[in-house]
């Protein structure tokens, strides 16, 4: 029975260029994840956007003199093209300012609250005097009054470490234009979390599949959870759908609360899109479905405790948009997949700064496998990870290269060569069979670790493979043995090619692009894994926004043991991957010299 799996990848801000950092944490890891899956034959539904509300816009569009509408709209296409040239392959990245998105919010919102879940209360809060706008806790600077530390942030002192109250600093001021914040009071609705606790620590003590940083973590925040504002004094944002509430342009709800009801709503959108309106039901109304959700660890507590909160209050609805009270419960998550921090040549990425490679930058330089390799092997999988351009270029070189690129040449150039096509197997011996047999336990090794989020140690697995071919190659020497032993020499180079393409669909998770190509110069045709695509979607009122989605279905790929046929014609071999020159090293550390001296 094929399983049914939800990929959930964390919504980015459309506030910016996307930077390395960030697809580490949750873009490639999310997608080897999809890939894979789909290779097995599992249902998999993979759902994302550009998170366009709040204040990191609003901030964002002040800065660059624009509209919000407009600066969401520009880094919208920007991230969903960085994400389809890194070959991130969902089902759909849209966006949280569309009609789907804004109506399935205040489903959620006015369910919850009909349920009893919110609440209206009122609480002091930092305004700007300039625009009268909601200032966020972290955007309030002042002087610690535990330390003295002057530079401490509205919700705690980096120097002390201690939890603060923006009220509570001494000569506050705004970090946006510097100017000393208001406080006063303010109406707002509140999420009521401790109505969930026992459910969540129930649920929560059950998931030993966790990471254990996450389980531990999530439930540690159990121990002290209180009512959570999700309305925020902004002009930006989803209007709350209550009479009173509804037309107001200064009051709305809190970004956090919208971005991630866009796993359901992106769901419900990719069903609409497919002309199949309820398959989004298979997905979140199926006890079976399993849904993993991919982030860096500051996004944890959002996703193991707010979000499962909302979804178990929301249960099967009551009478909103989705159909309220037909069907099951919606699904609550089965795994946090959550990575840590990557800095930069020993450095915190800050886009201002200029300690900051975007996407688009690097992919104008280097291969997105060379990237995807990195980030998988080398990535902050489970400590904070430093990225240095000495390693990215080591890595490439002795590893992606070395053993597995120099290995798919060596055995295509022998056999196109000295055969033209796939040889004729003849007579196995043991060392050919026990090779294959080695390579084909991959499907095994290297799928188990996939399955348990372990992507630093699949790929290292199928590395680890390919280096026995490249062991097996040097014992037997076909070089030699096409001179003296045509046939011998057959059998060799068939075994060679069967475990490549083994390694070909073992490595399709990671490096999507030179799988493909591999597959073509085995003499194949078809795609792989499927094609991504950059379009248009329209919704029911006429609107319409840019979409990335695929096609994934007319694929080739299949989580199976090679079966390359003898006889099969080889085109003329090409290298998979570049070797990288040292001197990229400085090249890449002067550029950085350079940006920070700008920055
Ligand atoms: N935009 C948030 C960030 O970049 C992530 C939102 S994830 C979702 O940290 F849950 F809201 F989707
Ligand atoms: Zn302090």
């Amino acid at each position: 029975m094929p399983k049914t799996i939800l990929v959930s990848v964390a919504w980015p801000y459309a506030n910016g260029p996307r930077h390395i950092g960030h697809i580490a944490g949750f873009g490639v890891p999310s997608d080897i994840f999809a890939r894979y899956h789909r290779l097995v034959g599992n249902k998999v539904l993979m759902v994302s956007g550009t998170d366009e509300h709040g204040t990191p816009i609003t901030v964002e569009a002040e800065k660059e003199g624009v509209t919000p509408q407009e600066l969401v709209d520009r880094y919208n296409a920007v991230i969903a093209e960085d994400l389809y040239n890194l070959g991130l392959s969902y089902d759909l990245f849209t966006r949280t300012t569309t009609r789907n998105h804004t109506a399935i919010t205040q489903d959620l919102f006015k369910t919850l609250y009909e349920k009893g879940y919110i609440f209206v209360k009122s609480m002091m809060g930092a305004f700007s005097v300039r625009t009268g706008s909601t200032l966020p806790d972290r955007y309030i600077e002042g002087t610690c009054p535990h330390c003295g530390f002057t530079e401490a942030r509205g919700d705690q002192c980096d120097n002390c470490g201690k939890q603060l109250d923006p009220m509570e600093l001494i000569d506050p001021r705004s970090k946006i234009d510097g100017e000393p914040p208001v406080f006063r009071e303010s109406e707002h609705f509140f999420l009521d979390l401790t109505a969930f606790v026992d459910p969540l620590r129930r649920w929560i003590e059950d998931q030993n599949h966790w990471r254990a940083n996450v389980r531990a973590f999530s439930l540690n925040l159990l121990d002290d959870l209180h009512p959570r504002p999700i309305t925020r004094d902004l002009e930006w944002g989803i209007p709350i759908p209550l009479p009173d509430y509804e037309r107001r342009n200064d009051k709305k709800i809190y970004v956090w609360f919208d971005a991630v009801i866009g796993y359901l709503s992106a769901s419900v959108e990719w069903a609409y899109n497919t002309g199949n309106p309820d398959a989004w039901r298979d997905w979140w109304q199926n006890e079976e479905a399993r849904h993993y959700y991919f982030m860096g660890k500051d996004n944890i507590v959002f996703h193991s405790v707010i979000w499962p909160s909302m979804l178990i209050g929301y249960g099967n609805g009551v009478a909103g948009t989705l159909g309220g009270g037909e069907g099951e419960p919606l699904v609550i998550p089965y795994d946090i997949v959550s990575s840590e921090f990557l800095t930069m040549e020993g450095r915190k990425f800050s886009s201002s700064r200029g300690v900051v490679i975007y996407v688009k930058d690097i992919l104008e330089r280097y291969d997105p496998d060379a990237l995807r390799f990195f980030l998988t092997i080398a990535g902050p999988e489970a400590q904070d990870t430093d990225f240095t351009w000495a390693e990215f270029v080591r890595r490439n070189n002795d590893e992606l290269v070395a053993t597995w690129g120099n290995l798919v040449n060596r055995v295509l150039t022998m056999a196109y060569k000295h055969f033209g096509r796939v040889p004729d197997p003849g007579r196995l011996e043991e060392a050919d069979q026990a090779l294959i047999a080695q390579v084909e336990h991959g499907f095994t090794s290297v799928g188990e670790l996939i399955e348990a989020c372990s992507f630093k140690a699949a790929i290292g697995e199928a590395l680890h493979l390919a280096d026995l071919v490249n062991r097996y190659l040097n014992d037997q020497a076909p070089w030699n043995l096409v001179k003296e032993d045509q046939v011998r020499a057959g059998s060799v180079l068939y075994a060679a090619l069967r475990a490549i393409d083994n390694l070909k669909i073992l490595l399709a998770p990671f490096l999507p692009f030179s799988t493909q190509r591999l597959h073509e110069l085995l003499g194949n045709s078809g795609s792989l894994s499927g094609e991504l695509r950059l379009t248009t979607a329209k919704e029911a009122d006429g609107s319409s926004h840019r979409i990335l989605t695929g096609d994934y279905e007319h694929r080739v790929g299949k989580w199976l043991a090679s079966q390359l046929p003898a006889g099969q014609a080889l085109p003329s071999p090409s290298p998979l991957f570049k070797k990288l020159d040292v001197s990229v090293v400085e090249a890449e550390l002067g550029r950085m010299e350079a940006s920070l001296a700008k920055g």
